[in-house]
């Protein structure tokens, strides 16, 4: 396994795979890494014949009063895990280098209609700096198959979209959520609980499933649903910042009708934003 910090390394070698006839496939990450990144080179693995990971925080999807500064940066240990995990090339730039000395370049990828629902409308300008993050990642690298996964259900939504829109010819996969023996979503950010707070913190998928149990017994009343979660989550010390039943393709609020259902939530515990989420059919609607 290689790491690359400049596009031009980046480039080459991806055209000595191109000459070799090998198909690519591309693990975009912030680092960090954990069982639930390392399944996304699982999943890749059968799409392709090179596997290539980028590790970069990226400025631009992070609001000023935000993690950036802190989010963990283990670039050695990341690089550790990869090279066991069957990874090829790291591809690991610095901010300078991604946005060729400004990050506030004058580009942007907006997917709208989906940026600024559910996590965007707390976020504003996150997914804009995910939409073009990813996009200038698919021109550099040019991967055959990129994974992504499905704890961030609507950046997964976001960026399908945009690669049909923007007509990438990439293949989307996902990649179902790890999660801890409790059913904690796998996530960086959990480091940051204090251990009384990431005890509290797999309340956040009971919710989830005790809503997601409401509609399969029948229960249409998502409007309801969602308020009885939001008190539930609230009265154990997260300050919820959505709990939204929706449409699984729009992600708009689900009808009584809708077949494809999301179950999503973002809910704060102390000062760290947890998301978590559930897919159901509900096909007798
Ligand atoms: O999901 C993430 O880790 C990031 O949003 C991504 C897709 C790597 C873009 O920075």
């Amino acid at each position: 396994m290689i790491t690359v910090h400049d596009k031009a390394a980046l480039r080459s070698w991806i055209s000595l795979c191109r000459q070799q006839g090998q198909r690519i496939g591309l693990a975009p990450t912030m680092g960090n890494l954990h069982a639930g990144h390392l399944r996304l080179l699982e999943k890749l693995r059968p799409h392709c014949d090179r596997i290539v990971c980028s590790i970069f925080v990226n400025p631009t999807q992070f609001a000023a009063h935000e993690d950036f500064g802190s989010y963990p940066r283990t670039l050695e240990a990341d690089q550790i895990k990869l090279e066991q995990a069957g990874c090829d090339l790291v591809f690991a730039p610095s901010a300078n280098v991604m946005y060729n000395g400004h990050t506030d370049q004058l580009t942007r990828v907006v997917v709208r209609n989906m940026e600024n629902l559910l996590c965007g409308a707390s976020r504003p300008g996150h997914f804009q700096g995910v939409a073009t993050v990813v996009s200038k990642l698919f021109n550099l690298v040019q991967p055959d198959v990129a994974c992504f996964g499905e704890k961030d259900f609507q950046q997964l939504s976001l960026l399908r979209q945009m690669t049909l829109d923007l007509d990438f010819p990439i293949t989307i996969v996902s990649c179902p959520t790890e999660r801890e023996a409790d059913g904690l979503a796998m996530s960086s950010r959990n480091q940051y609980l204090s251990p009384e707070e990431r005890q509290r913190a797999p309340m956040l998928y009971r919710t989830l499933q005790q809503m997601r149990d409401a509609i399969l017994q029948g229960n249409r009343d998502y409007r309801m649903l969602e308020t009885a979660a939001t008190g539930l989550l609230d009265k154990s010390g997260f300050v919820t910042d959505y709990f939204s039943i929706a449409d699984a393709n729009t992600l708009q609020p689900a009808e009584s009708t809708t077949s494809d259902l999301l179950v999503a939530v973002a809910a704060r515990l102390g000062s760290t934003r947890l998301i978590d989420n559930l897919t159901l059919c509900n096909k007798k609607a």
